[in-house]
């Protein structure tokens, strides 16, 4: 990593004494946690008084039901206290078949018993890996991919390969070359739609030789498709899971009602299901049966209308920061145009480095992602990650203005 972004912290010993010191006992596995990029994002907002943010990931506070989830909080406690013991591990059954009947339109044909309400799609991933990997596993991936993801592969030991992209996500000719060249691949990560970072989507054709490949590898493909939902261009691609019901699919409510909520879904086959719960089992047993119930109602009849509902918003923050890049920056710079999701990915010349470039960035008044970050062997300077979703339109023309003044400034 730059030196800049990423401030050394040496761990605190000092509660230990003499024997006590307990941090020579820690698990290897924990070596992978270096310094929170949340620490290195606070204190980017100590550089101006009045930044604009495009780190966040996360729906508007405004398009947050925030009426509905009350009224669905009343509704969810009037079950209390029959809900309030131990149970439903697998997850409150009628939210399983709400999950279920959500993902057939998308063209998944999975029902309510092969579905495991998760603590979000975090959760996820983790349990992914708990049932398939060993320490020093291969697992293939985007390159760039989303960074939780990396870190909990690296958690469980996984010996990552990231995969070339472009804007149509992973290049098939690429994977094909990573599987000859590591055939015990235990697992292949993708988010196929409205990628994090990019944005990108892969298309049809790829998504079958994707499948196609891994079938004929006996290599788990793990989907992560938070944003399928939020698409604001384009007509609809089927997820993975659409094309083989052996893909471990990962859904989310954190980006159509709200991430604080916690609550996201696993569809897989009986056999992959079995273990995902059993390993959710010995974690923390079940998800909050309040919680479940109050996602259950105010997604119930409402959802679709509500996300439907927040397209047009997002749609034009989109736009307006397409627009504004086109406006301000110079010709050398280059970003992706995602038909939804959250993100706008920017590739800076060669040679420029965005994860330096943020303190001055900074010192201007806008904040964004260093696009290293995403990259598994944090080995690209040159890009940056935008987030349209949280920022309003006359502050995404701002930021963006700020940004290119940057940019040109470093040019
Ligand atoms: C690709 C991807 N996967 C998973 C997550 C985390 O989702 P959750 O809040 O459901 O754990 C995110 C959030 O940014 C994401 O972009």
């Amino acid at each position: 990593m730059s030196a800049n972004l990423t401030a050394t912290t040496e761990p605190d010993r000092t509660w230990a004494t003499g024997n006590d010191d307990l941090t020579s006992r820690f698990a290897r596995r924990n070596d992978v946690f270096g310094p929170s990029i949340w620490t290195e994002i606070l204190n980017l907002f100590k550089h101006h008084t009045d930044p604009i943010y495009f780190g966040d990931g996360s729906p508007d506070k405004g398009m947050i039901p925030l009426a509905k989830l009350k009224e669905a909080s009343a509704e969810a406690w009037a079950s209390a206290p029959d809900c309030l013991g131990y149970g439903e591990q697998q997850g409150y059954e009628p939210l399983r078949h709400l999950i279920a009947e959500r993902m057939r339109p998308l063209g998944v044909a999975t029902s309510a018993d092969r579905i495991l309400v998760t603590s979000g799609s975090t959760q996820g991933i983790d349990l992914a890996c708990r049932v398939f990997l060993e320490p020093g596993d291969v697992v293939l991936l985007e390159n760039p991919t989303f960074l939780g993801a990396t870190e909990i592969f690296r958690s469980w030991e996984a010996r990552l390969v990231p995969i070339e992209t472009d804007d149509q996500g992973m290049k098939i000719e690429a994977l094909e070359a990573a599987l000859i060249a590591e055939p015990n691949a235990k697992m292949i990560y993708t988010i196929p739609t409205f990628q994090n970072p990019t944005g990108g989507t892969m298309p049809i054709e790829r998504r079958q030789r994707l499948v196609d490949l891994a079938r004929a590898r006996n290599v788990a493909i793990l989907e992560d498709d938070p944003y399928v939902e939020l698409r604001y261009d384009g007509l609809a691609v089927p997820p993975l899971a659409a094309f083989d019901p052996n893909v471990v699919y990962l859904g989310t409510f954190s980006k159509t009602i709200a991430p604080g909520i916690r609550c996201g879904w696993a569809s897989a086959a009986p056999d992959v299901l079995r273990l995902l719960l059993a390993n959710r089992e010995v974690s923390d047993i079940s998800n909050d049966r309040i919680t479940m119930r109050v996602v259950y109602h105010t997604a119930d009849g409402f959802l679709t209308g509500h996300v439907a509902g927040t397209l047009d918003v997002y749609r034009r923050r989109r736009d307006t920061m397409l627009n504004a890049l086109s406006e301000v920056m110079p010709e050398s710079v280059a970003w992706s145009k995602p038909d939804g999701g959250f993100f706008v990915w920017i590739t800076l010349p060669e040679g420029m480095n965005a994860t330096d470039l943020a303190i001055p960035a900074a010192d201007n008044g806008v904040i964004y992602f260093p696009g290293h970050w995403f990259f598994p062997n944090h080995d690209r300077y040159n890009t940056i990650r935008l987030s349209f979703s949280t920022v309003p339109e006359d502050r995404i023309v701002e930021g963006v203005r700020r940004l290119g003044e940057t940019i040109w400034a470093a040019g």
